[in-house]
């Protein structure tokens, strides 16, 4: 019986022989925003959908519809659809399943931009939000009305690193006759792959670990052929325009072959700092999956093949200690997005969930002095000897 082929293997040849390209180990770019039809019956006949083929980039191109058949092949999907951005592909999924009248379940936490397209998006075309706390899913259950049509969450959630049951949410949602929408940024498919534990579509911010080198703002999503069909027609091509560009989708097509080694790396590097930050007396409390007091650690077991890269601690002094100590860092550098070569570390309170006001952040569990942190793929040694010198107290890590 042959064995099914690998991840990795997957991410590096899927979909893609260098014969069909005059030989060419690496995928063209195809830079054109239009393509010639055979005859105007040809044309015709593609707008009606009675003959295959790529009619203009804002609807298909051949470098994207690579990416597209590589992150469906990663998550276990159908089909793929690539678009400009994370949240391109967050509006253009909701603005495809939402209608006025519609109620839609989203986690407490969310990423920032994604709360506010629910404020401010959704929520003016008349659909229902509702913010229940899916730590414990039978808020779910008793939030779930004959309008649900979505479940939305992000697990591990940004910033604070709250985890959903994905197995269960799905159930719950499906027996109410919703469809469960799972923002997979921070895990990427090598850690968790939603659409096997029951989500019916997975999106994500390929800005982030999928492109990996902090080069491209992208997005990705992923699910059934026939509804990513409708996300690309109605969503993205009329409702949004978010199309990824060709030479984009060749950045994350790059990233993407190198997806396995740098999650290894990211999630060793991170439960090392993780375990660092915990033993510190000047660190409050730190949220990581791996952690052996991490309240969702039986999730994390059964969901993510691995931590993740991602931690979101608090120091002694609250918002003021934190601010001060990201001042003092040298080599870790201040920046927000995450998932990169580089280390990176922001304040969710004033950057990226500053579009939150204090009251909604302290409703939704982003304290003010929550720092996140993207352990990146330098040396850990010197990852923990910049922690080190910037946190308060005696040097308690020195390098070799
Ligand atoms: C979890 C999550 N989802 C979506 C987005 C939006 O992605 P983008 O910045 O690519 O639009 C982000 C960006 O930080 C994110 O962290």
């Amino acid at each position: 019986m042959s064995r099914p082929t690998g991840f990795a293997t997957r991410a590096i040849h899927h979909a893609y022989d260098p014969q069909d390209h005059e030989g060419a180990l690496t995928p063209p770019v195809h830079l054109t925003s239009t393509f010639a039809f055979d005859s105007a019956e040809a044309g015709g006949e593609m707008f009606a959908g009675e003959r295959q083929g790529h009619i203009y980039s804002r609807i298909s191109n051949p470098t994207c519809d690579l990416l597209e058949q590589r992150i469906a092949t990663l998550e276990g999907a159908e089909a793929g659809l690539a678009l400009s951005s994370g949240m391109g592909a967050v509006t253009a999924v909701l603005w495809t399943l939402l209608s006025p009248g519609d109620q839609v379940i989203v986690d407490m936490t969310l990423y920032g931009c994604t709360f506010a397209f629910m404020q401010h998006g959704l929520a003016k075309w008349g659909i229902t939000i509702t913010h229940v706390d899916m730590t414990d899913l039978d808020n779910l259950r008793a939030a779930m009305t004959d309008k649900t049509r979505v479940v939305y969450f992000e697990t591990p959630a940004n910033p604070n690193m709250r985890l959903v049951d994905i197995a269960e949410a799905a159930q719950i949602a499906h027996e109410g006759g919703a469809q469960v929408v799972v923002d997979n940024t921070y895990a990427t498919p090598y850690l968790t792959r939603p659409i096997e534990l029951g989500a019916d579509i997975v999106l994500h911010s390929a800005t982030k670990y999928l492109g990996g080198h902090g080069d491209v703002v992208a997005g990705l999503v992923a699910g059934r052929a026939e509804q990513v069909a409708e996300i690309r027609l109605v969503g993205m091509k009329d409702m949004t325009g978010a199309v990824m560009a060709p030479f984009n989708a060749m950045l994350v097509l790059r990233g993407l072959k190198t997806l396995n080694l740098r999650m290894d790396r990211h999630c060793a590097s991170a439960r090392t700092v993780a375990d660092y930050l915990a033993a510190h007396p000047a660190v409050r409390t730190v949220y990581y999956p791996g952690l052996a007091d991490f309240p969702q650690r039986d999730i994390a077991e059964r969901q993510m093949d691995q931590p993740g890269a991602m931690i979101a601690f608090e120091v002694e002094g609250g918002m003021a200690g934190g601010i001060a100590m990201m001042n003092r860092l040298r080599m870790i550098h201040r920046a927000v997005s995450l998932g990169d070569a580089e280390t990176l570390i922001q304040h969710p309170a004033s950057m990226t969930h500053s579009t939150y006001t204090p009251e909604e952040r302290a409703e939704h569990g982003i304290s003010d002095g929550l720092i996140r942190l993207s352990v990146g793929l330098e040396d850990v040694e010197d990852i923990l000897s910049d922690l080190d010198q910037a946190l308060p107290g005696p040097v308690r890590y020195a390098a070799e």
